[in-house]
C-alpha cells in the first residue's frame, strides 16, 4: 500500500479499491516527554495508545452514523489499530473545529477578562488552522471565505454538525458521570457529491473531560469508555 502521510499519531495509505487506511500509532503528542494533547509536536510513545484511540473513534464514529450523520468510517481493525475510510479533501490544508461547552483552555487564556475560569458557554464553535508553524491561528468565517478556504454553505453546515456530534458524545460520557467541557474535531469533503463529513479521529486526545471538578486525563478516559 502507498503511504499518502505520515502524521504526528497517524500514518494514512491509499488502499488501492477507493479507501483509505489509517494506522493509528503508539506515538502521543507532548512537550519534554509529557503527554500533551493540545501539542504540535511527538512527545513520547505509549504502548497500546494506538489501540486505544482507535477504539474509543470506533464507538464514537458508529454511533453517529447511526444517528444519520456523514462520516468517512467505513470499519476498524483493532488488533493492527488500522481503520479503513472515505478519503476526504480537507478545507484548505486542513481546519480544526472546536466545540467549547465550558470556558476552560484557550478560550479563558484568551478572554479571561470577560469569564470565570469553567463558566458554562452555549456549544461555542470555533474554527483553527491546521498550521502548526503558526500554531494552529482562529478564522473567522468571513476568512475561511475570503481565503476560499470553504464557503458560506460548507460553514454553516459544519457549524450545525459541530454541535449535534458534540451532543452525542457528550451523551455517552455524561453515562459514565463524565462532564465534556470541550472537543476538537476535523471535517472534510467526501464522496463525488463532495458533503461535508466528519473524518479522522475521535480519541481521549480530542477532548477535556472531567469527573466533578477532576480533570480526567485522556487515556484514563478511554479507560472509562471502553469499560463495560
Ligand atoms: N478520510 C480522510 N481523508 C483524508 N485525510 C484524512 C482523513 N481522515 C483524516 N485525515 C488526515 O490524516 C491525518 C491524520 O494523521 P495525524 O497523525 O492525526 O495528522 P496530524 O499530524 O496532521 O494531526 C490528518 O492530517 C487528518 O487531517
Ligand atoms: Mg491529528
Amino acid at each position: 500500500m502507498k503511504m499518502l502521510y505520515q502524521g504526528k499519531t497517524k500514518d494514512i495509505y491509499d488502499k488501492g479499491d477507493g479507501n483509505y487506511l489509517l494506522k493509528f500509532k503508539d506515538d502521543v503528542t507532548g512537550t519534554d516527554g509529557v503527554f500533551d494533547p493540545g501539542a504540535n509536536t511527538v512527545g513520547l510513545s505509549i504502548e497500546g495508545a494506538g489501540r486505544a484511540g482507535l477504539k474509543l473513534t470506533k464507538m464514537f464514529f458508529e454511533k453517529i452514523n447511526q444517528a444519520g450523520i456523514a462520516t468517512h468510517f467505513v470499519d476498524a481493525d483493532i488488533e493492527n489499530a488500522t481503520m479503513t475510510v472515505k478519503p476526504a479533501e480537507v478545507f484548505g490544508k486542513g481546519v480544526e473545529v472546536i466545540l467549547r461547552y465550558k470556558a476552560v483552555g484557550s478560550f479563558y487564556r484568551r478572554y479571561g477578562m470577560y469569564c470565570e475560569e469553567g463558566q458554562e458557554l452555549d456549544s461555542y464553535v470555533e474554527v483553527t488552522l491546521k498550521d502548526d508553524n503558526r500554531n494552529d491561528p482562529l478564522i473567522t468565517d468571513e476568512a475561511l471565505e475570503m481565503l476560499g478556504i470553504m464557503t458560506k454553505e460548507e460553514y454553516t453546515l459544519l457549524v450545525d454538525l459541530t454541535k449535534k456530534i458534540g451532543n452525542i458524545i457528550k451523551e455517552e460520557l455524561a453515562k459514565k458521570d463524565l462532564e465534556l467541557y470541550d472537543i476538537k474535531f476535523e471535517f472534510g469533503r467526501v464522496g463525488a457529491d463532495k458533503h461535508v463529513a466528519l473524518i479522522d479521529e475521535i480519541s481521549g486526545g480530542n477532548m477535556r473531560a472531567y469527573r466533578g471538578s477532576e480533570y480526567i486525563e485522556p487515556l484514563a478516559l478511554e479507560k472509562i469508555m471502553l469499560a463495560e
